[in-house]
């Protein structure tokens, strides 16, 4: 744990989970609950449930579950610590270091730390670029037409062609070196100390959206490999929830409404050199759910402008249904074969990015031009690629755009409209199956689970602490045992704080699909099934008994001179006999059975 129970009640208590999720998906209320269309994975049929009462959520279709705070992690990718500072923020509630706990402020202390040796790494790298050691990187630029404005504004630097550059540096400002490692700025030797990661590069420091810099991309000046060396993950830096150049193209878009999506630094900086400055890049790897999301608060609309070549257009392949989950709208603006965004802008200048919304094409046209350049028209060509076109066109969300989609498709592979609405919308194995609701085993101790989330209060403590030791499955035992520590600590049985505890996800995705699935419809009083879980707890633990005495007598009877036989046998009819009055119980009051 790292923030006290009673700071995140308060949070939680202040974040109402109606409100803060309802600022993300449209929800509509339904008996008791909210239900609307799952942020986590793509439906048509809304099986995202909201329970404000209970201060949790819970998705049947993908499992997603917990309370308001394990949202805000899911939804923006946040750790523990930041959802819940961000809610604390939004709502008011201070917290301090303090809060974080011992853990916690060290990671906060050692977050800020690294903060501080990457801008002045990012400081160091501007100003060798400057001097005399920078000349190497100084030409390369010239030669990429770089301008002073855009080395200026993106704070491009030169890592030295030394071995302890940057460390010494670093060293004299009596910053960690070990941290510095962390960063990926330094690299550990075998026989100890450290030396510099980045040496003889042009540097493109990575920035969050804040301004911040984050990570860094270093591209070799000369011939050689890697020709890019990027920084790995750290605390501040996780791959595919960055896109670079957001600070600089912020004001821009938000003019132009229109994100440019490309994918290389030196893209995105040609196009800024040509005045092109509503343009962010993906650094060449796979388009993430994150990005998309952070391109999505961006601006309303995005045009991918890959390299005109196989690679490019299947990035961008890949790419569209992460826009059509989340509802972004995206066009392509394909460049000739062989070009890239820079190659292209200067050649033929930037008039292509004036309005590049309108000079695109839809994705969907884009794609089945793909497809069709791919396969052929022919039969099976035409098969294929309304067998390709299927997860494409299951992405599309909005019913109406489907209905048009398959129109333009029908007509471009000439086959029956309706033929191709039955193939494009039928479900293969694999979808089916992730999709498929969560199947409750309505078993005894999942049962029980299911009543006592459902009914606080019913049974004392006590008994829930007995119930607990009974439980076979492990998860369930463990979910009984934070809901006494619940009742003990806090004296109530809190769902949301509940959640916080459980560090596994499918435990939390379990006590929400437990709290939150559909109740048995006339169930019995707790009175009753209180009465009927002690019974048929018992009932389970006399035959559990009964199945190891049966074991031990069989072994009784092989060795011929154990005594024990008389004893385990009466013991055997003992519990023969407390079953056979529990039976008799069960059946004389039928009406909770
Ligand atoms: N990239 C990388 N590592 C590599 C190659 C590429 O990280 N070894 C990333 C870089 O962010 C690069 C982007 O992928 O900017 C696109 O790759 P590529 O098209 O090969 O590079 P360009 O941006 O065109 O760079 P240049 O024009 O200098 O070749
Ligand atoms: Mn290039």
């Amino acid at each position: 744990m790292l923030i006290p129970d009673d700071k995140l009640l308060e949070i939680k208590d202040a974040a109402s989970i109606a409100e803060v999720v309802g600022q993300y998906v449209k929800l509509v209320q339904k008996g008791r609950n909210l239900l609307g269309l799952c942020p986590f994975h793509s439906e048509t049929k809304p099986s995202f449930t909201v329970s404000p009462d209970k201060g949790i959520f819970y998705c049947f279709g993908c499992q997603a579950g917990g309370n308001v705070i394990s949202f805000m992690m899911q939804y923006h990718r946040l750790s523990f610590a930041e959802a819940a500072q961000e809610l604390a923020r939004r709502y008011g509630i201070p917290i301090t270091f303090k809060d974080l706990g011992p853990e916690g402020a060290q990671r906060a202390k050692k977050r800020q730390t690294l903060q501080e040796i990457v801008t002045q790494a990012a400081s160091f790298f501007a100003a060798t670029l400057k001097a005399p050691e920078g000349k190497a990187g100084r030409d390369y630029l010239e030669k990429r037409k770089m301008t002073p404005e855009v080395i200026r504004d993106f704070h491009l630097g030169f890592a030295p062609d030394e071995w302890d550059g940057l460390k010494r540096h670093l060293t004299n400002r009596g910053l960690s070196l070990e941290l510095a490692q962390d960063a990926g700025l330094l690299v550990a030797k075998a026989q100890g100390g450290y030396y510099d990661r980045f040496r003889s590069r042009v540097i493109f420091p990575i920035h969050d959206r804040h301004g911040k810099v984050v990570a860094f991309g270093g591209r070799i000046v000369g011939e050689g490999e890697p020709k890019y060396l990027n920084s790995p993950e750290s605390p501040l830096y996780t791959k595919g929830r960055h896109l670079y150049g957001v600070p600089q193209a912020q004001e821009a878009l938000r003019k132009t409404e229109t994100a440019l999506v490309v994918e290389g630094y030196l893209d995105l900086l040609a196009l800024r050199v040509h005045g092109v400055a509503n343009v962010v890049a993906t650094l060449g790897t796979a388009l993430t759910r994150e990005q998309v999301r952070l391109l999505k608060n961006l601006a309303p609309k995005a045009v991918m402008v890959y390299d005109g070549d196989a690679a490019g257009s299947r990035a961008m392949r890949r790419a569209f249904p992460l826009f059509a989950q989340e509802g972004l709208p995206v066009r392509v603006l394909p460049l000739p074969a062989g070009m890239d965004p820079d190659t292209y802008v200067f050649a033929h200048g930037p008039e292509l990015f004036d309005s590049p919304w309108e000079a695109a094409q839809p994705w969907f046209a884009y794609l089945l031009d793909e497809l069709v350049k791919e396969h052929g028209l022919d039969i099976e060509g035409r098969v294929r690629i309304s067998e390709e076109l299927r997860p494409y066109f299951q992405a599309v969300a909005d019913p109406v755009e489907q209905a048009l989609w398959l129109k333009v498709a029908a007509e471009r592979l000439e086959v029956d409209e309706a033929a191709l609405r039955r193939s494009l919308t039928s479900l293969s194995p694999i979808t089916k199956s992730r999709l498929s609701p969560v199947k409750l085993d309505v078993n005894l101790e999942k049962r029980l689970l299911k009543w006592v989330l459902n009914h606080p209060g019913a049974a004392p403590v006590e008994e829930l602490e007995d119930w607990a030791l009974d439980l076979e499955d492990q998860e369930l035992q463990e979910i009984m045992a934070l809901i006494v520590r619940s009742y003990r600590e806090h004296g109530v049985l809190d769902h949301g704080l509940l959640i916080q505890q459980v560090e596994a996800e499918p435990l939390r995705q379990q006590i929400c699909a437990l709290t939150l699935g559909e109740e048995e419809l006339g169930g019995p009083s707790p009175e009753c099934m209180a009465a009927h879980w002690r019974r048929d707890f018992r009932m389970r633990r006399l035959k559990k008994a009964q199945q190891d005495l049966k074991a031990r007598v069989d072994q009784a009877v092989r060795s011929p001179d154990n005594e024990d036989l008389m004893a385990l046998l009466a013991q055997q009819q003992e519990i023969a006999r407390q079953l056979e009055a529990l039976k008799q119980v069960s059946t004389t009051k039928g009406e909770d059975g």
